[in-house]
């Protein structure tokens, strides 16, 4: 099996997604230390529907941050003790329920009205009296609109929002691949800080009016008796809403860019509101804000002529998928007139990711509100790509908003 190679990752995907393509063979590739790379849509599809592939355990998880600082991350660790990603049987199944259920498909629409809310009083915020400015669409205005929608679906207060948003960032550098001590310090103290205000604001707001999506939770998660557990609701909804802001976030950023860059697609969702639902398919396809997260095997698993032995980690390039061209025509270009799937934005099988169905909604309102004149947005600034980390992630992006009428 030939090895994966140094591909200049994040930099250019387009041009990864190119070479890796069309190299004689195609397969599953070898990794650093032992690791595979499944790249194709169709392994990619087929591994992560096998419920012998499932999440990497937390000790394997938290290696490269306790290796970077010397020492056990205890902020990081307990993050990502609490992280459903980090589960595996018989604790994920549980613990992943507590989640899906009140995330599912039919419960999020009924949070429609606060996410069209949310949206408009966070852009009315940030173009100020005046109607218009210039700021970051990713930082500045998705980063609170993720932010705001969890504060007030939970009742944390603005300063508790400011907060989670600010230490989200700082985790993010935790996600790189490689990275100084100095980053794995700040990803380690933003992610005790993150889950200290998190889980208190939401313990704290349980005690003052219970909340019946949280107390069920509650319930649920106190029936499991099985080791590892989350301690208490607010530690488990905490360490699951990093992706709930940081991902989401990056999500709605880049369905934005994506019609941002291709101004006459856009034109024709402005014209046919129908094609909404398809551009952010489209934008999430295109821009998977995952690029890729590790799953393993336990037992053997054999995929064609390839037997992978029990305990072998698997990185799933679900960008990379979701670019193969034997799957998708033209790959690397933003189009309305293909077929959606088969997609890996939000990977798939017994891990499949709890918050699609919200974020698909928070990033369909977002385009609905400024296909529809609710807000507009013009590019000022695109980019680059954050290089070498496991978000597809724009460092910036600068558009000048503004809220006509106001
Ligand atoms: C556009 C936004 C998002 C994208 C692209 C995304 C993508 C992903 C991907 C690729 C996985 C790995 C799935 C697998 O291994 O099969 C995942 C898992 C997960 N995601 Fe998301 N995610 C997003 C938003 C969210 C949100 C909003 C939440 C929480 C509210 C969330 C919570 C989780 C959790 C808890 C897991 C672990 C699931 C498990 O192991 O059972 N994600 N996500």
């Amino acid at each position: 099996m030939p090895e994966l190679g140094e591909p200049d990752w994040g930099r250019d995907l387009s041009a990864f997604v190119d070479d890796i393509f069309s190299r004689d063979y195609q397969g599953l590739l070898k990794g650093v230390e032992g690791i595979l790379i499944a790249y194709r849509n169709q392994d990619v599809r087929t591994l992560m529907a096998d419920q012998t592939v499932g999440n990497i355990p937390l000790d394997f998880v938290t290696m490269t941050l306790n290796e970077k600082l010397g020492s056990r991350g205890e902020g990081w660790e307990h993050f990502m003790a609490c992280n459903v990603i980090t589960m595996t049987p018989p604790l994920h199944a549980p613990a992943r329920q507590i989640i899906t259920r009140q995330l599912a498909r039919g419960k999020v629409a009924a949070f429609e009205d606060l996410v069209d809310q949310v949206v408009m009083d966070v852009a009315r915020e940030m173009v100020g009296p005046s109607g218009t400015a210039e700021l970051d669409l990713q930082s500045d205005f998705a980063a609170r609109v993720t932010a705001r929608f969890w504060g007030s679906l939970l009742g944390l207060d603005v300063e508790e929002q400011d907060l989670a948003r600010e230490m989200a960032d700082e985790m993010s550098l935790g996600l790189q691949i490689d990275y100084p001590a100095a980053d794995a310090e700040r990803a380690d103290r933003g992610a005790a800080k993150f889950m200290d205000v998190l889980s208190a604001g939401i313990m704290r707001e349980l005690d003052r009016e219970p909340h019946p999506m949280v107390l069920q939770m509650q319930a649920e998660l106190e029936d499991i008796d099985l080791p590892g557990r989350p301690a208490t609701v607010g530690d488990l909804l905490a360490a699951n809403l990093f992706d709930g802001m940081h991902t989401m976030k990056t999500g709605i950023a880049n369905v934005v860019f994506g019609l941002l860059d291709n101004p006459a697609i856009k034109k024709e969702v402005d014209t046919d509101p129908q094609l909404i639902e398809k551009a952010v398919k489209e934008g999430l396809r295109l821009y998977a804000p995952v690029s890729f997260t590790g799953r393993v095997t336990f037992a053997d698993v054999t995929l064609g002529d390839c037997v992978i032995g029990e305990g072998t980690p698997i990185m799933m390039l679900w960008s990379i998928a979701n670019r193969d061209p034997n799957v998708f025509d033209q790959p690397n270009t933003f189009r309305l007139d293909r077929p959606t799937g088969p997609q890996a934005t939000f990977g798939g099988g017994l891990q499949v990711c709890p918050g699609r169905h919200i974020a698909t909604m928070v990033a369909e309102s977002v385009v609905r509100l400024w296909c529809t004149g609710g807000i507009e947005i013009e590019l000022e600034e695109a980019g680059p790509w954050l290089e070498a980390t496991l978000a597809q992630q724009l460092i910036s992006l600068r558009v000048t908003m503004s809220v006509p009428g106001d």
